[in-house]
Order: C-alpha cells, then structure tokens, then sequence
C-alpha cells in the first residue's frame, strides 16, 4: 500500500503535517545539521517583534515532571534581520516557512504583519494572542474574544494574500469562543495551543525557579489539555486546526489528526532530541500504512464518539 501523507492549508500544500512549533526550533537554520529542514511539514520560526528584544532574566527555563517552564519573553532577532539573514538561507521553496508574530498591541501586530506579508519566502502569519495587551492595563488579546476578532481582523487587514493563523491559548475558560471570534474576525486557520500558565519552587532556596516567577507549562504533560482543546475547537469552527502541544512521536500526530487536526507542530519535542521532528516526519508514513491509513484527509476527525 502506498500512503499519502500531504496535507492541504488554506493557500499551501505540505508534504507531511509535520511542522515544528515556534519558539522550539529557532530561525530553523540551527537544526538544519540534525536533518533535512525539506522533509518537514512546515516550519514556524521564532515569533518575531517589530524590533529585536532581549527577553526576560535567566533563569527563564525550568524542567518539570513530564514537561518544561518557559519564560522567555520575546527574545529575537526582529523582523528585519530575520527577513535580511535568516530567511533567504531557508529552503522557502520546498518548505512552507511560516512567521509567528508577537507585538503588544493591535497597531505593532497589523504594521508587522504589514511587513511580513511583503516578504517573498513568508507562507503564512501565524498570531500569537497570548502576549499581554498593555494598552488595555494588562489583558491578554487571547482571553477576550472581542479583542481577539478585532486583532485578527486587523492583522488580516494587513496581510495581503497571506493566510493569517491565529494561535490560541489554553488559560481561557471557553476556548471555543475564542475560536469562534478569531475565524469571524477572518483567519485562515488556528494553532491550537499555546503553554499553560505555571510555576516552579525550590523549598531549600526558597526561591522560584523562573526570575519571571511564572511561565509556560509545554511538553507530554500538556498533550490531554491539547487534545480536548483540539477536538472542541475542531467541531466548533470550519477552519482548519493546527495542533500544537505535548507532540513526541508519529502516534501523537495521529491522535490530534484522529480528533480533527489538518496538521501538526513539534515543540518541547525538539529539546528532548534535536532531531525528533525530522524522526516524526519520517515514521509517519510507515505507521500509516500500518494502520491501513491510505491518506490522512480520510483519516481526520474519524473519532467514533
Ligand atoms: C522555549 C519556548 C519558546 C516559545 N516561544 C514561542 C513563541 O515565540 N511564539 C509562540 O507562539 N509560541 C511559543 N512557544 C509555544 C510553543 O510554540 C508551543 O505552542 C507550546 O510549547 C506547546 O507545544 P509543546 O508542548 O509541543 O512544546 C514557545 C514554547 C517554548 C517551550
């Protein structure tokens, strides 16, 4: 049996739903000696701000049972300099390369997606709504649907003929809602999820574990949290799922694809081995065809509930 393992996005074709998840896997150059960056889905690169930024104190990581805290806080390189040194380095033609965008209010997002949606090389905008809105004293864009339809419909607004991808975070009470807006508000897709909120103590320093206190929970012990996020969001809305958390191995991506997911992205994955995305890409066929899978379009949201 042959398997077909391509997945169609809005605008693009992927030749596996494997991608990897920002912030994970840097500019995607850095990991290019541990496989070949072609082989992937996609790759989403570190989530970009108009101008570069240090980001929060060290620590900023902390390992926990089953996953990891992060509190990175926006470090990157800024858009121009991704756009001028690493991009044109990416192999764009064969690999969706995708821009994961972070700005702290609606203005910054739409004149950064303005930028990115000029870039040739750029595949999609993916927004990531889990930064606090200063302006509004501190709300976070992706805990208030209003404020995430608005946002999205400004970025898209801006984003030419881009697909806009609206990343979604878990510490919401209704997700769906969220959801709901974001694709009103005109996105093409949703990442589904972000880290959940925690923290980390040492009882013999008495200190926290991260400078910034509080961070981002990821890896296996988010995948259950993801899984339900995925499945809700998928029978709510018509765009397609990007699912994103706690990913480690080729049953994991059919997991999500099972519940309704049109494609994945490896994350905390990628520190455990630095090649476990490319792993993941290559076993997925040979599962398939173990699973009778011919496709996977026939596969998805096969769920019998
Ligand atoms: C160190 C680190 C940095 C991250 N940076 C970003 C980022 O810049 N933008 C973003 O949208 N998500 C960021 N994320 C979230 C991941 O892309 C992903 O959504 C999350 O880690 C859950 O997936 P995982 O459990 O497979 O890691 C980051 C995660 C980690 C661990």
């Amino acid at each position: 049996m042959s398997v077909d393992a391509s997945v169609r996005l809005p605008g693009m074709e992927l030749k596996n739903p494997v991608m990897t998840a920002s912030g994970t896997f840097g500019y995607g150059l850095e990991f290019a000696r541990y496989g070949d960056l072609r082989s992937l889905g996609g790759i989403v690169a570190k989530g970009l701000s108009l101008k570069p930024r240090a980001g929060n104190p060290m620590p900023r990581i902390a390992e926990t049972p089953c996953g990891m805290l992060n509190a990175i806080g926006l470090q990157n390189c800024g858009v121009e300099v991704f756009l001028r040194d690493k991009l044109p380095r990416l192999p764009y033609d064969e690999t969706p390369i995708i821009a994961n965008l972070y700005a702290c209010d609606a203005d910054e997002f739409a004149e950064l997606a303005g930028v990115l949606s000029a870039a040739e090389g750029v595949a999609a905008l993916e927004v990531n709504i889990s930064c606090p809105n200063v302006k509004a004293g501190g709300i976070a864009f992706g805990q208030d649907p209003a404020m995430a339809g608005k946002l999205t419909e400004a970025v898209k607004k801006r984003a030419g003929d881009k697909p806009v991808w609206v990343k979604l975070s878990p510490n919401v009470t209704d997700i769906v809602a969220i959801a709901r807006a974001a694709v009103l508000g005109g996105a093409d897709a949703l990442t589904c999820i972000n880290t959940l909120t925690g923290m980390s103590v040492d009882i013999r320093t008495r200190k926290p574990r991260l400078a910034n206190v509080i961070g981002g929970l990821s890896g296996p012990a988010i995948k259950p949290v993801a899984l339900r996020c995925v499945w809700q969001v998928c029978r709510a809305v018509s765009a397609p799922v990007i699912a994103v958390g706690g990913i480690s191995c080729a049953e994991d991506v059919l997991e999500f694809i099972l519940v309704g997911a049109h494609a994945v992205q490896i994350g905390t994955a990628n520190f455990m081995r630095p090649d476990m995305a490319f792993r993941i890409a290559e076993r997925l066929p040979a599962l398939m065809e173990e699973l009778g899978i011919e496709n996977l379009e026939e596969y998805r949201c096969s769920i019998q509930v």
